[in-house]
């Protein structure tokens, strides 16, 4: 049996083959663009009377697709045919449902090309950055289904002390889950969430962001093909907030499983511990504001590899996206001018070309922050040390594409160190001390990536035991805080950047999804 799929970060690097099928592809999925899309509720297909366009954010005249507006009745009706699905899907064998989700990981691979390039065209990523996305989506349904094998279906017998008593615990599923995916990894963290709540017996209402939802539609498709019956899986689309009012309030809406802002997070986690009668689960991963450590034994070159990779792969928009940077202060002009040259040797452009590392953010707010941010570093006294520019015309077409921007000199409290933006800016602090670093590191609510670049094992295991952050590297060339791989490095947040403490990827993430029965007859 397959269990790693045929893509990784290692093997995009070394593998030159794949250039030719994603090419192909990116030409063959234009045929899916400018259709019209129905959501599927109970698996029938529904209208709604508003339709919204998906853009490309590589040039907004390209036309995606139309879908319906979804509102709130969309909303409680998934759920209803949710609920309905709920006792036939939880009822059969666990082996059957792993033996879905395996199918649909093939569907998947098999789509591997298509797949990434749809991502190129609609979330404007590079083809590394796509093709690792949904190798990663692949993997990630291989692993859960590894792990549910592992632990028996959550099934465990038990020893009474009572003659004639036969027990087991056994984890059970909730219900009706409804699961809202980011636009950052429409497919990867999307299936990841889907798969947790299915696989371990729950149904689904899924609503992908309006950024993405072509991504969205495709994946209710894979799984569909997979063997996931109607109504155990139901895609509504449209905006998130009276779809979020009306999930929140439902009283038969049994856990919220969402990837994005901490705003709308903890949101979600505030209205479900005010309206609901009683504790519902809530599994949220959130935002964060990762810092990178570059110590005076730190080997630069590696360093800078590694933090321009984490500060700028997919234009900055990764929730492991290193955005500070906490160098030595012996080091620090050293490693800045080397990583000014890395940024600025960056090709940026349209992602579908082969040479482009740095395609274009997603959207115009995206522009906005971008451009309010830079603007405000340097009325504070900021040093704009690369970057700092929105491109426009020519060779830019009509997307939002900005300059990699590395930013020195503010004081540490500054909002460029304390607020996520999720747009390419990093913004580098200088330390004397380990003990220091580790103190401004760790001064924030959020929780999510780290890194350390230090070639003194002593500063790396002093990092490894004060970080207060839930997934830490130290060294990674290919990537300072990104890149985690199912099976490898369960990536979950701390503090404000996670509500479970369980990693996606990770052992024990399907433990969220599920509630421990004990079963005990009497023989
Ligand atoms: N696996 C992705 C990363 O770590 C989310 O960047």
């Amino acid at each position: 049996m397959q269990e790693s799929g045929k893509v990784t970060y290692v093997s995009l690097e070394t593998d030159e083959s794949f250039h030719g099928d994603y090419e192909a592809a990116l030409i063959e999925i234009e045929q899916e663009f400018g259709k019209r899309h129905p959501m599927y509720i109970g698996g029938r297909e529904v209208t709604a009377p508003r339709e919204f366009e998906a853009r490309s954010p590589i040039d907004p005249g390209i036309l995606l697709g139309i879908f319906p507006e979804g509102g709130e009745d969309h909303a409680r009706e998934g759920i209803a045919a949710a609920n309905e699905a709920f006792l036939d899907w939880s009822r059969r064998d666990w082996r059957e449902r792993i033996a879905v989700v395996r199918k649909t990981a093939g569907a998947m691979e098999d789509r591997l090309f298509l797949l990434a390039a749809l991502l190129t065209y609609e979330a404007g990523k590079t083809r590394y950055e796509a093709l690792a996305e949904v190798g990663e989506a692949v993997d990630m349904l291989r692993y859960y289904c590894r792990v549910y094998e592992q632990n028996n279906g959550y099934v465990f017998p038990m020893r009474s002390p009572a003659p004639g008593e036969e027990c087991r615990s056994v984890m059970r599923p909730y219900g009706a889950w409804v699961v809202i995916s980011p636009f950052n990894f429409p497919v990867a963290l999307a299936a990841g969430m889907i798969t947790g709540a299915l696989l371990t017996g729950n149904t689904v209402v899924f609503k992908p962001t309006s950024k993405t939802p072509l991504s969205g539609m495709n994946l209710y498709r894979l799984f569909v093909e997979g063997g996931v019956p109607p109504g155990a899986i139901n895609l509504v689309t449209g905006p998130g907030g009276p779809f979020g009012e009306a999930v929140v309030a439902h009283p038969d809406v049994a856990g919220i499983a969402f990837t994005g802002s901490k705003a709308v997070g903890t949101w979600l986690q505030r209205q479900i511990a005010t309206v609901q009668p009683y504790h519902k689960p809530v599994v949220a991963e959130l935002g964060s504001k990762n810092p990178t450590i570059v110590t005076a034994s730190a080997d630069i070159a590696k360093a800078v590899e590694g933090v321009a990779r984490a500060a700028f792969g997919f234009a900055g928009q990764k929730c492991s996206a290193t955005s500070r940077v906490y160098v030595h202060s012996s080091v620090a002009e050293r490693f800045l001018q080397a990583l000014r040259d890395r940024a600025d040797r960056m090709e940026i452009g349209d992602p579908r070309r082969r040479e482009v590392a740095f395609g274009p953010l997603i959207d115009d707010d995206a522009r906005l922050t971008f451009q309010k941010a830079v603007e405000e570093a340097l009325r504070d006294g900021g040093r704009l040390v690369a970057g700092g520019e929105v491109l426009e015309g020519g060779l830019y077409g009509r997307g939002v594409y900005v300059r990699p921007t590395v930013i020195a000199d503010l004081a540490h409290g500054h909002r460029l160190f304390t607020e996520e933006l999720f747009v390419p800016i990093l913004t580098v602090g200088t330390f004397e001390t380990l003990e220091e670093a580790l103190a401004l590191a760790n001064a924030t609510d959020y929780g999510l990536t780290a890194g350390i670049f230090a070639q003194d094992p002593a500063e790396i295991g002093y990092f490894f035991d004060r970080i207060r952050f839930g997934v830490v590297y130290a060294n990674r060339r290919g990537g300072a805080t990104t890149g985690a791989w199912p099976g490898a490095q369960p990536f979950g947040g701390w503090k404000a950047s996670g509500s479970t403490g369980r990693g996606v990827g990770g052992p024990h993430y399907l433990l969220s999804f599920v509630r421990e029965q004990a079963q005990t007859r009497v023989t």
